[in-house]
């Protein structure tokens, strides 16, 4: 028996990497500017893609080496026509399940996530207005999503929205996120926005933790913002507002990287890994898998690549060149 079976996946810099974020699709339902570049994403070939046995025989090589988190993204989870059976699959593994989605159709799977133990969901919104949200997405279908977050309280899950703050976009409504929380106990989590091949990303556009704060110190007391503790390796700094029922919290990719926790390793859904966002390489877990190689070597090479800081853009400076992020694939073929 090799000496290191079933030892922790460990980079350079000992980041044990326990939270493993599969992407299940490349489509869906919405068409978020920051995410989906305006004429598309080529679409990989149906065939290219991990089917449900594949996802959890990947899955399960990284819960023998000590993957304790496992996030399913997209794209759309949701619009994939095998989801039940994934998350089913998956549920049998000892693991916290969670997902990420935009609402539109959640409430046809409450009892699916409920079996599956799935307690926290990560909702996408990035506005309380309705015309608003066809402006960000190209779709109507805020009505849906809004009641969905609703249906999802009342269900008993523990509901985190992300919103994506964009100037001249949403800024306008850091102060209506917040007030939302009084009555209604969810995270709200600002985002900075970043930069993916066909967003569109300008600096300028990008909302700082910075300025969010200051924007909440204008409308409350010093004495009323609380600054909450955080899960180990979160990557969003937790706030509340005395007497709310909810939080809200900042997650500053862009400002103030929180890469030194970094526990998360990404599988997208034509089967490649990704150590980072941001990472540019990746590695072809599906194919060997299919042609019967070993893929813990493939996973151990990968995270041995791993940068200290988001793939290498460590600097301010690297943001400003477009060249280290057109390489990046698009949001939407990575999974948020
Ligand atoms: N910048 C920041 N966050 C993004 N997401 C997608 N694209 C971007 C971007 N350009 C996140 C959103 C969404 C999740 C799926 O990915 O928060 O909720
Ligand atoms: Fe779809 Fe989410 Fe991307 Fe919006 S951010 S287009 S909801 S995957």
């Amino acid at each position: 028996m090799m000496k290191h079976q079933n030892s922790p996946l460990t980079d350079s810099f000992d980041r044990h990497h326990n939270y493993l974020r599969i992407s299940l699709t490349e489509r869906c339902n919405l068409r978020c500017s920051y995410c989906m570049p305006v004429d598309g994403v080529q679409l990989s070939p149906a065939e290219h893609l991990m089917n449900a046995n594949e996802i959890f025989s990947i899955a399960q090589t990284f819960v023998k080496f000590g993957v304790t988190k496992i996030r399913l993204t997209g794209g759309e989870p949701l619009v994939r026509k095998d989801f039940p059976e994934i998350l089913e699959l998956l549920s049998s593994l000892n693991v916290e399940l969670s997902l990420t989605s935009n609402a539109v159709s959640i409430d046809r799977h409450f009892e699916q996530l409920k079996k599956a133990g799935v307690k926290t969901v990560n909702i996408s919104l990035d506005t309380l207005k309705a015309s608003r949200f066809h402006d960000i997405t190209f779709r109507n279908y805020f009505d849906r999503v809004y009641q969905n977050v609703q249906k999802l309280i009342a269900e008993g899950f523990i509901v985190k929205i992300n919103a994506v703050l964009m100037r001249g976009i949403n800024e306008d409504e850091i102060l209506d996120f917040v007030a939302f929380t009084k009555e209604q106990p969810v995270a709200f989590r600002f985002i900075e926005f970043m930069p993916f091949d066909g967003n569109q990303w300008k600096r300028e556009k990008t909302i700082s933790y910075q300025e969010i704060m200051e924007k909440v110190q204008s409308a409350y007391a010093a004495d009323q913002i609380i600054r909450l503790k955080d899960a180990p390796n979160d990557t969003a700094k937790n706030y509340t507002i005395k007497g709310h029922k909810g939080t809200f919290a900042i997650i500053s990719t862009v400002t103030n990287p929180f890469c030194d926790q970094c526990n998360r390793i990404r599988l997208t859904a034509n089967g490649r890994l990704k150590n980072c966002l941001f990472s540019q390489k990746e590695n072809d877990l599906l194919t060997a898998l299919r042609n019967k190689q070993d893929i813990e070597p493939i996973i151990r090479m990968n995270l041995s690549k791993k940068f200290a800081i988001r793939s290498g853009m460590d600097g301010p400076e690297s943001f400003e060149n477009p060249d280290k992020h057109k390489q990046n694939r698009s949001m939407i073929t990575i999974g948020g």
